[in-house]
């Protein structure tokens, strides 16, 4: 069965980007010009889905409105001429359906998924998280619908971090299959570093069979007050396979700032019409220093 349905959660609250945030989501802040969903949304209609289920929450309705017609502006890029980006703003409009759910209030990843349960339908689905940008050839999504048509069971999105680092992470505890394939065993929540069962790291992307939201309803508030995924997940684990997947590429942690940077100067680096000025740019800070 092919996945036609992905689910974005966006209705957290952006703390680490205040003042930014206050008003505007986090998810609209741009990588250069363009939206940080804008780029996940992309990932997802290129690795084939045909539905968008935002789950969005107070403030974000402006997410929805990125993805719709905006006649009077287009108009008056009409009238002026500026073809280029009137067409840009369409190609956004009719990239893809979107639907939305509200979660009115922020009590986490998975009570954010378990919103979007009426949307889905009894059939499985792909979660992306806005928060992770991921550069790769294949996208990301598209890796990981490649493993579930085969394996027809739950597959998640890992990476290698260093041992300082699992803490910000759900951590796995897998057996190796082939190459980047793991049948995970378990995970934990933000491991101390002493604590992790390995260096893999679940980032935000998911394929999940509908058995989850089931699991999702079982699991009382963790860390924060708040329902984790990762939760979900472990339960999933003790009920069905769930496989872990090395995806080749590189992501960005843009809900993070140093993040964002990063993101922002290698994304300013694969456009042509920048890409010399940027690394001028910082050769000369560099040498400043
Ligand atoms: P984060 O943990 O990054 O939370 O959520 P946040 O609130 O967005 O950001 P900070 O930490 O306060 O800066 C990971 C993803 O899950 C969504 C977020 O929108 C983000 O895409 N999320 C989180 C929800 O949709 N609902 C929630 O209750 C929590």
């Amino acid at each position: 069965m092919k996945i036609k349905k992905a689910v974005l959660p966006v209705a957290g609250l952006g703390t680490r980007f205040l003042p930014a945030t206050k008003v505007v989501p986090k998810e609209l802040l741009p990588i250069v010009d363009i939206p940080t969903v804008q780029y996940v949304v992309q990932e997802a209609v290129e690795s084939g889905i045909t539905e968008i289920i935002f789950v969005t929450g107070r403030g974000k309705d402006a997410i929805e409105d990125h993805f719709d017609w905006v006649p009077e502006l287009e108009q008056v890029l009409e009238e002026r001429g500026q073809i280029e980006v009137l067409e840009t703003l369409r190609r956004i409009a009719e990239m893809i359906e979107v639907v939305s759910v509200r979660q009115k209030r922020p009590l986490g990843l998975g009570h954010a998924v378990l919103c979007a349960r009426d949307l889905v339908g009894d059939e499985p689905f792909a979660v992306l998280l806005a928060d992770d940008l991921i550069d790769a050839q294949i996208p990301c999504l598209r890796q990981l619908l490649d493993v579930f048509e085969e394996k027809k069971d739950s597959v998640v999105a890992l990476m290698r971090v260093p041992r300082e680092e699992v803490q910000r992470y759900g951590v796995i505890r897998g057996q190796g299959l082939v190459s980047r394939l793991y049948a995970i065993q378990d995970m934990v929540e933000k491991p101390a570093p002493e604590d992790a069962p390995s260096q893999l790291a679940i980032i935000g992307r998911y394929i999940l069979r509908p058995e989850i939201f089931t699991l999702l309803e079982k699991v009382s508030p963790g860390r924060g007050g708040e329902i984790q995924l990762t939760d979900g997940l472990s339960r999933l684990v003790r009920e069905r396979k769930v496989y872990g997947y090395e995806f080749v590429g590189t992501r960005y942690d843009v809900g993070d700032k140093f993040g964002f940077v990063q993101a922002t100067v290698a994304y300013a680096l694969k456009r042509p019409e920048l890409r010399e000025k940027v690394k001028e740019y910082l050769r000369t800070v560099i040498l400043e220093k």
